[in-house]
């Protein structure tokens, strides 16, 4: 019988625990999946590069053997056709998802017939958590634990903190330099 391969696409910035929950469904009812990066210039900038969120997601699914992660950019149906995949696996957490997921399946149904759309429910504890969401209330100093795996809570955690203590001593130094001397000093030089 012909294996069927799966491609679970997406933004992964991060992975939240509901992509994993999914990752997981995935990999019991296909043969093989690919968990592939979108590399989308046009979208608002990431917050974890693609390295990391490849790094990331190479971790999390290091216990499922017939899973794999890939990075592609242009269309969907172009990579799937490349990769040999059969299927696109899409979650939907709420009703709130389907319009644009509808909107999605039926546009790659178009442009390939024989790719079907397989869509999945998340476990309903993950129902409400989103990527965007996680960041935000990290960012607002919120807590976001069992929401996330732990490793993508350890580096959301450290990235934030990261950005805080740059901008805070850009701030600082801003204010250490006096205005006069800014705007005598070559752009490069400022920090
Ligand atoms: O995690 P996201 O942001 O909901 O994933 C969206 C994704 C990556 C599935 C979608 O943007 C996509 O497939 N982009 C690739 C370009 C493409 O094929 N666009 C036409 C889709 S109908």
């Amino acid at each position: 019988m012909k294996r069927v391969i799966a491609i679970y696409p997406g933004t992964f910035d991060p992975p939240t625990n509901g992509h994993l929950d999914l990752i997981q469904r995935g990999s019991n009812i296909f043969d093989e999946l690919v968990v592939a990066i979108l590399r989308n210039p046009e979208k608002e900038p990431a917050l974890f590069s693609l390295a990391e969120r490849r790094a990331m997601l190479e971790s999390l699914t290091k216990p499922f053997d017939n899973v794999r992660v890939d990075i592609f950019g242009g269309l969907l149906v172009d990579y799937a056709m490349r990769t040999g995949a059969r299927a696109l696996l899409r979650g939907i957490r709420a009703i709130s998802d389907y319009e644009y997921e509808l909107q999605m399946a039926l546009m790659n149904r178009k442009l390939d017939p024989q790719l079907e759309t397989v869509f999945m429910m998340p476990a309903e504890t993950y129902s409400y958590v989103s990527s965007r969401l996680v960041k935000e209330i990290v960012q607002l100093g919120g807590s976001v634990h069992g929401l996330i795996p732990d490793l993508v809570e350890k580096k959301l955690t450290e990235k934030v903190n990261g950005r805080k203590h740059s901008l805070q001593s850009s701030v600082a130094d801003l204010q250490e330099t006096p205005t006069r001397d800014r705007q005598h000093q070559p752009r490069g030089r400022r920090k």
